[in-house]
């Protein structure tokens, strides 16, 4: 983990809602694992003081080029739109504990909304290591499902789902992912952006004896574990813990999550 200096490539809307922005990361010399975030001065440090934690959305190690997809929620990202290429953004990270890849299987991610930043560089890395991925994109809207395209260039499978064409409750999304479950061979099942849905990976991962894992959004401070404000509780062992989402996760096993 560093703080570093970063030159804005890119920094434009991908929808209506959503923008994405492309950062030189040259200044950083550790390897980046998908799951984990960068904590980002946004802009005005007088009226957005506290940074604001985005995931990596994708890594190029060769060109050290990184990527974020990221909601327009509050004041912390609408500075970020106001960024231009050549702007210099200042980062914290990589931060936390990313996700795990199973060795053998096939990987079933399912996203809600901006919940797709986070797994879509997982899905990049099990494509890299040859791995079948199947995806299922969740949204409101068909306008608001993110990546469609992007992910099928890679060779991932994607379906998606969406609240206006009724394919979106937890029960659809449960009848697909068991077709798939018992038809591609999935070993491990990951999730992010929606609490209905780790209910539903968490319960599917011990009905199945599936490796699961979810990425947990808390709000953050630091970031860097010194002030709690991101504390969560998991069980662990039989037992309740209170941990970190920043440095003991963000991404946990489904199996420890208190839901
Ligand atoms: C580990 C991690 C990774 C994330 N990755 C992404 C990502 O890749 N793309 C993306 O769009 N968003 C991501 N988020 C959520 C993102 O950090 C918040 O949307 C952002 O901080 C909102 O800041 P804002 O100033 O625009 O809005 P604010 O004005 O701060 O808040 C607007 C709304 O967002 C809520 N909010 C604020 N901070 C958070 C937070 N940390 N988590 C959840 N809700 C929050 C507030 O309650 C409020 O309702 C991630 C969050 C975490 C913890
Ligand atoms: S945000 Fe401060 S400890 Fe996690």
């Amino acid at each position: 983990m560093k703080t570093f200096d970063a030159q804005i490539i890119a920094n434009q809307p991908v929808s209506a809602r959503y923008w994405q922005m492309t950062l030189d990361t040259s200044a950083l010399d550790q390897p980046v694992r998908p799951g984990q975030f960068f904590h980002i001065q946004c802009g005005d440090t007088w009226r957005a003081p506290l940074r604001r934690p985005l995931s990596v959305y994708h890594y190029d190690q060769k060109s050290r080029t990184l990527k974020f997809l990221y909601l327009v929620k509050g004041i912390g990202t609408q500075q970020m739109t106001l960024k231009k290429k050549s702007d210099i953004m200042n980062l914290i990270g990589p931060l936390g504990h990313g996700f795990t890849l199973p060795k053998q299987g096939a990987l079933l991610l399912i996203a809600r909304g901006v919940g797709v930043a986070t797994l879509h560089a997982l899905a990049c890395q099990a494509r890299a290591e040859n791995k079948n991925v199947h995806v299922i994109l969740s949204a409101r809207t068909p306008a608001d499902l993110l990546t469609v395209d992007l992910l099928a260039q890679i060779g991932a499978t994607v379906y998606t789902v969406t609240d206006t064409e009724r394919t979106s409750s937890v029960k659809s999304v449960r009848a697909l992912s068991e077709k798939l479950i018992r038809e591609e061979g999935i070993s491990s099942v990951y999730t992010c952006g929606s609490n209905r849905l780790n209910k539903l990976v968490q319960e599917l991962a011990d009905e199945h004896q599936l490796k699961g894992e979810l990425a947990t959004e808390a709000h953050m401070a630091c970031g860097i574990g010194d002030c709690y404000a991101c504390a969560c509780t998991i069980r662990k062992d039989n037992q309740l813990k209170t941990v970190r989402v920043c440095t003991d996760g963000p991404v946990f096993p489904i199996s420890e999550v208190v839901l």
